[in-house]
């Protein structure tokens, strides 16, 4: 396996007790130095999927490898290269910050390192609450105690689950900030998420997974190259009830009872909008304003899945 593979999922499976079909074939490689987001609808595998390559969800099918580790076989080297943030949140509510993310480090067996776990709280902005307990943190800061813990034992690799959840806006700006910093310090990032804004904010490439299936991976500048559509829109002086006979064939609609015309075209397409905005004259539209707009990766991922 190249260096460069952080994880490797090979026709992965998992039918649960019930006969449930969680995940169905899944085939995925992480590079190593990423930001991945698997985005998919409530129910779709996300959990499941990452529960499996850490090693707490039994696979029915198919293998992971972790840093080269087989994570059945390999099951301690490749626990050992991953940091988990779950998606539900368990602490120990009556310790301190500081003695949680000391432990969990003992737990992995790697010898104690203040100065690390010191690092750590700093650049999470929990340095400040370190000798707090932790039932006294509000929500947003109980989940930077889960990264800190996550990243307890120096993890080459952090898998993130849904880390917005409960978040308000600003300190999920601060934490995206975190997580970027987190990966130029050389950690390969998985994340999963609801909200689209965070994958387009701060992935590399974007996987999407619905019904059990990844059903697509992709740069994420890539997607939102093939599948954006850009659309120019015209704002008229005069409202409108109909496109002009004389404009059919070019990809016009009515918008906002008449008063705009929208131009939609591919996002690469490089298209002439003079000729365009000749025609309109030509057809006595004359537009008092331009302005441009493209679809964000919400659209295409609605498009895709049907929900969010
Ligand atoms: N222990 C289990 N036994 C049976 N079915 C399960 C079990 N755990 C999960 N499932 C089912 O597997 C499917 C995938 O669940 P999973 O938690 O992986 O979804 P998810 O994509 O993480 O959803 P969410 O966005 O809500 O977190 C769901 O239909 C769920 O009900
Ligand atoms: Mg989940």
């Amino acid at each position: 396996m190249p260096i460069e593979t952080a994880i490797e999922i090979r026709a992965l499976k998992k039918i649960y007790q019930n006969g449930f079909i969680a995940l169905d074939d899944i085939n995925l490689e992480i590079k190593r130095g990423e930001i991945f987001a698997l985005l998919g609808p409530n129910g779709a595998g996300k959990t499941t999927l990452i529960n499996t390559v850490c090693g707490i969800v039994q696979p029915t099918g198919g293998h992971v490898t972790v840093s080269g580790f087989d994570n059945v076989t390999q099951y301690r080297q490749a626990r050992a290269a991953i940091g988990l943030v779950p998606q539900e949140l368990t602490t120990d509510a009556f310790e301190s910050v500081w003695n949680t993310v000391t432990f969990s480090r003992g737990l992995f067996g790697k010898p104690r390192s203040p100065s690390y776990i010191t690092d750590t709280l700093k650049r999470l902005t929990l340095w400040d609450k370190r000798d707090e307990e932790i039932r006294n943190l509000s929500g947003g800061m109980k989940r930077r105690v889960m990264i800190a813990k996550a990243l307890s034992h120096e993890p080459e690799i952090l898998f993130l689950d849904e880390p917005s959840a409960g978040v308000d806006v600003e300190l999920r700006k601060s934490m995206w900030a975190q997580v970027r910093a987190l990966r130029d310090t050389g950690v390969t990032i998985i994340l999963t998420t609801h909200y689209i804004e965070e994958a387009q904010e701060m992935a590399d490439r974007v996987g999407i997974i619905n019904k059990g299936k990844l059903i697509l991976t992709e740069d994420k500048q890539t997607l939102m190259q093939k599948m954006g559509k850009r659309q120019i829109i015209f704002v008229l002086r005069d409202h409108i009830n109909s496109i002009p006979q004389t404009l059919a064939g070019l990809p016009l609609t009515l918008e906002d009872e008449g008063s705009k015309i929208i131009f939609t075209c591919d996002a690469t397409l490089d298209n002439d909008i003079s000729e365009t905005l000749d025609r309109l004259k030509e057809s006595g539209i004359r537009p008092k304003d331009i302005y441009s707009r493209e679809s964000s990766l919400e659209e295409i991922f609605v498009g895709l899945v049907g929900a969010v």
